[in-house]
């Protein structure tokens, strides 16, 4: 049998470790390289953060296997066994212009089905948790289920980028979107724009592509306090493909969908 709670003890130990060894490099120079664009970031920190957890779990539990960004363990390309889907540093850009408003995102599947979900705000040192039917919390302070609201109280969490541009929904459905809500917040970290619909500061969050290390824990989280989370077209969301990402409060998602995304 798995002990799935030493799994959650090692997990939350090893996140905040890992959080305090990125708070403790502040003082230290950072390199900045460049990835596929000029706006695509990864830092030495990235990296070591990535390097640290699978150091980690290779140690403790040796058959788990890593789905991590910066691809420090080999190719995944099934969910069988347990995976852990790590993003080091969600909001790179951010930590290194800010040093704040970014998180560390680790989400852990068991034959595809998510058991645990923590996303850590190094900086405010707010860990969000959640461990499959038993709720989900911050900092040990149990979150409370989410509530209906309608659109015109809603705030959105939007990047402007993808109302400029995309190729999957017209801009103009966008642009009503955003009028239509009450306002709209853009954080820059994908993980922690998820735990704050979570935590019920945000009704809602829309983005038109991400990858699984972005998503992964910030989607167990919201659905763990009664939120729903699908792509733009309401389909299912697979844990190993990029995909737009729409998470929302319940009654909200439908509704949504229907005005605002779909093909129709
Ligand atoms: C990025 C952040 C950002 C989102 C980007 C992601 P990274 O992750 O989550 O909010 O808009 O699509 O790539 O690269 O900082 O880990
Ligand atoms: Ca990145
Ligand atoms: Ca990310
Ligand atoms: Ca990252």
């Amino acid at each position: 049998m798995m002990n799935w709670k030493e799994i959650d003890t090692y997990a939350k130990q090893w996140i905040k470790e890992a959080g305090k060894r990125i708070r403790d490099s502040f003082d230290l120079e950072l390199t900045v390289e460049t990835k596929s664009n000029a706006n695509d970031l990864v830092t030495n920190m990235d990296r070591a953060t990535e390097a640290f957890f699978y150091e980690k779990i290779g140690e403790r539990f040796p058959d788990h296997r890593i789905l991590g960004e910066e691809g420090v363990g080999a190719e995944i390309t099934d969910l069988k066994g347990i995976v852990w889907i790590i993003d080091p540093i969600d909001g790179t850009i951010n930590f290194v212009h800010q040093q704040r408003n970014f998180a560390i995102s680790v989400g852990i599947f068991e034959e595809g089905v998510g058991k645990i979900g923590l996303i850590y705000d190094v900086v405010h040192d707010e860990l969000y948790h959640c461990f499959k039917g038993e709720g989900a919390y911050m900092n040990e302070v149990k979150l409370p289920s989410l509530k209906q609201v309608p659109v015109n109280e809603t705030i959105l969490a939007i990047n402007a980028s993808w109302i400029h541009s995309n190729k999957l929904v017209p801009k103009e459905r966008l642009i009503k979107l955003v009028s239509d809500v009450r306002g709209t917040r853009s954080t820059g970290s994908a993980a922690l724009e998820l735990a704050y619909v979570a935590a019920g500061r945000y009704d809602a969050y829309v983005t038109l592509r991400l990858s699984p290390w972005d998503y992964a824990a910030g989607i167990l989280l919201v659905e763990e306090v009664g939120g729903e989370v699908t792509d733009v077209f309401g389909e299912k969301i697979d844990f190993l493909k990029k995909s737009s990402i729409f998470a929302s409060k319940p009654g909200l998602h439908q509704e949504m969908i229907n005005t605002y995304f779909s093909k129709e």
